[in-house]
């Protein structure tokens, strides 16, 4: 513990801060520039270490270079009296875990402080740095409302071999395993690859980023457990209470959470970038993506919810009454909604994506994980009782959707965008892409897709996506009934709510109620019992 008037150099300590997983922080003041600093001390058996500090070093050189408003500044690193500290920015304010700590942030001052993160993880990872550490401690939130994000990069200098991404070599666990606290602290942001001690790429900052905006607007933590390993295992395993969520929580804000947390980091939001754009569609108050999506990200545990959307063993009447309703004449703008109660075909899971319709009313497709832990897409006739799997789709993901002839349908893997003819074949890719948030297929063969920004559109023999002609921005475009333009339709097709979640305002809670709670009760403890689950459509 240094006390205040210690000189290291040129600067000099003016009163402790607090300490971390890294070392103890100082107020200090820079007598050549004049000005006040933040003293990070490094560890006195890393800072004898070397081979440790020439890495340090070179590390902190690059961290040194990030030059962002929303990035606490390194300065410098000094040596004095055999005492090492990382001379950094001092920046005034609580942390984002002292705000958390008084509630729930509301959404319209924590969503500038999420999109304020994205462009500080955006900048530092277009320049390969990732943090690795992102929680809210980490973030500090100036009183003029601007955020600061701390230790970026740290984690990765300050680690022990670096060929090993083993979780032990993380300073914070290494050096903390007596202080649970802050060991505890830092395990719940961590992704699963973290966890897992599998190397980790920028994925890791998206999946933390993640668990802070849900942590702002929640109040609780996405993963916690009482101990050290029950929180790594709740971050393996587990989903986040998603019915914690503000009711008034956006459709764009709930798909891109669901989008952060992705266990798999291949099925994760690619780029922070992304979650920028989402962010902003929000802020610029764009209207709010369909109502399928909307249920899609707003049921609790709804990961494995929107599996049961899918398939199997609807009872042949129950399909021929809901054909008979869906098919028969009626008036243009009088709704109808049609519930029957399908489940899931055996040793099966829900991925996220949420079923699909065919146009003409007869086919579900819905994206299921198999038994083998791989992905497909799954097709369901309604006139049918079994689903089956459409060969050469795994790793499908995201929303598929269908072609106007019915007959087709685009959807997602492996970085791709792929068409796949029902009846069977092998799929064709169609185009390279990112995060694809729904998409549409047009009657003059157009695919249209979103990226979370404008609208792309390709030919539906693939080729190079380009702006969409309408210029349309948004997430899940639909098609008027002309099957050539984007609109909105009034047509969805979805899961009934289960009690726990807020009832999204386009829909209404399932009657089925009792069959519905078990199903949700289910998909949250993970028990394979209760596969039943309610479809509801809706037309105009
Ligand atoms: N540049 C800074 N300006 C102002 N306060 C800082 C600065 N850096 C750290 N602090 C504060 O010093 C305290 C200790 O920070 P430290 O980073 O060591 O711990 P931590 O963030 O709790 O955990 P970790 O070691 O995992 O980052 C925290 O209260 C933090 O907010
Ligand atoms: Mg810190």
């Amino acid at each position: 513990m240094l006390n205040s008037g210690t000189k290291l150099g040129s600067y000099e300590v003016v009163a402790p801060i607090g300490a971390g997983g890294m070392g103890e922080v100082y107020r200090a003041r820079d007598s050549k520039l004049g000005r006040q600093v933040a003293l990070k001390v490094l560890p006195e058996e890393f800072a004898r270490d070397t081979n440790r500090m020439a890495r340090f070093e070179r590390e902190a050189k690059l961290l040194a270079s990030l030059n962002h408003p929303n990035i606490a500044t390194i300065h410098g690193l000094e040596d004095s009296g055999g005492i090492r500290a990382l001379v950094m920015e001092l920046v005034e304010g609580p942390t984002l875990a002292d705000r958390i700590r008084q509630g729930p942030i509301p959404m319209d001052e924590a969503l500038p402080i999420a999109r304020q993160i994205c462009e500080a993880l955006e900048y530092a990872h277009e320049r390969g740095v990732v943090h690795r550490d992102l929680k809210p401690a980490n973030v500090k939130v100036t009183p003029d409302d601007a955020v600061k994000i701390l230790d970026f990069g740290l984690a990765k200098a300050l680690e022990g071999d670096p060929a090993s991404a083993d979780i032990a070599t993380s300073p914070t666990i290494s050096r903390m395993a007596t202080q649970a606290g802050i060991l505890l602290g830092t395990a719940a942001y961590m992704s699963p690859e973290q966890a897992k001690a599998k190397p980790v790429d920028r994925r890791a900052d998206i999946w933390a980023f993640g668990c802070v905006l849900y942590e702002m607007l929640t109040g609780k933590m996405a993963f916690r457990g009482e101990t050290v390993t029950d929180t790594l295992a709740a971050v393996i395993k587990e989903d986040p209470d998603w019915s914690l969520l503000p009711a008034n929580a956006p459709t764009r804000v709930r798909v891109l959470l669901q989008r952060c947390l992705q266990k798999d980091p291949k099925q994760r939001l690619r780029d922070i970038g992304d979650a920028r754009i989402s962010l902003d569609e929000v802020l610029s108050g764009a209207p709010d993506a369909n109502a399928a999506a909307a249920s899609a990200a707003s049921s609790p545990g709804s990961r494995r919810l929107w599996l049961i959307a899918a398939i199997a063993a609807v009872p042949v009447l129950a399909a021929a009454y809901f054909a008979f309703l869906y098919f028969r004449p009626k008036p243009p703008a009088a709704a109808e909604e049609v519930r029957f109660q399908i489940s899931l075909p055996e040793r099966t899971t829900f991925t996220g994506s949420a079923p699909s319709l065919s146009p003409d009313g007869r086919t579900l497709a819905v994206i299921l994980t198999g038994a083998d832990g791989k992905s497909r897409l799954w097709i369901r006739s309604l006139n049918a009782l079994d689903a089956h799997p459409l060969e050469g789709t795994e790793g499908a993901n995201g929303w598929p959707f269908w072609s106007p002839d019915s007959k087709s349908i685009a959807f997602v893997a492996m970085g791709k965008l792929l068409k796949i003819d029902v009846s069977g074949g092998p799929p064709q890719a169609l185009c390279d892409v990112g995060l694809v948030l729904g998409g549409a297929w047009t009657s003059d063969h157009k695919i249209l897709f979103s990226p979370a920004g404008p609208l792309l559109e390709i030919s539906e023999s693939g080729g190079q996506p380009s702006s969409a002609s309408t210029g349309r921005t948004g997430a899940f475009p639909t098609i008027l009934p002309d099957g050539r333009h984007p609109g909105r339709t009034k047509s969805t097709c979805g899961l009934s709510i289960p009690p726990r979640a807020p009832p999204h305002p386009t829909q209404r809670p399932s009657r089925a109620s009792g069959w519905s709670r078990k199903a949700a009760e289910a998909a949250r403890s993970g028990a394979a019992t209760a596969r039943n689950c309610s479809i509801f459509l809706t037309t105009a």
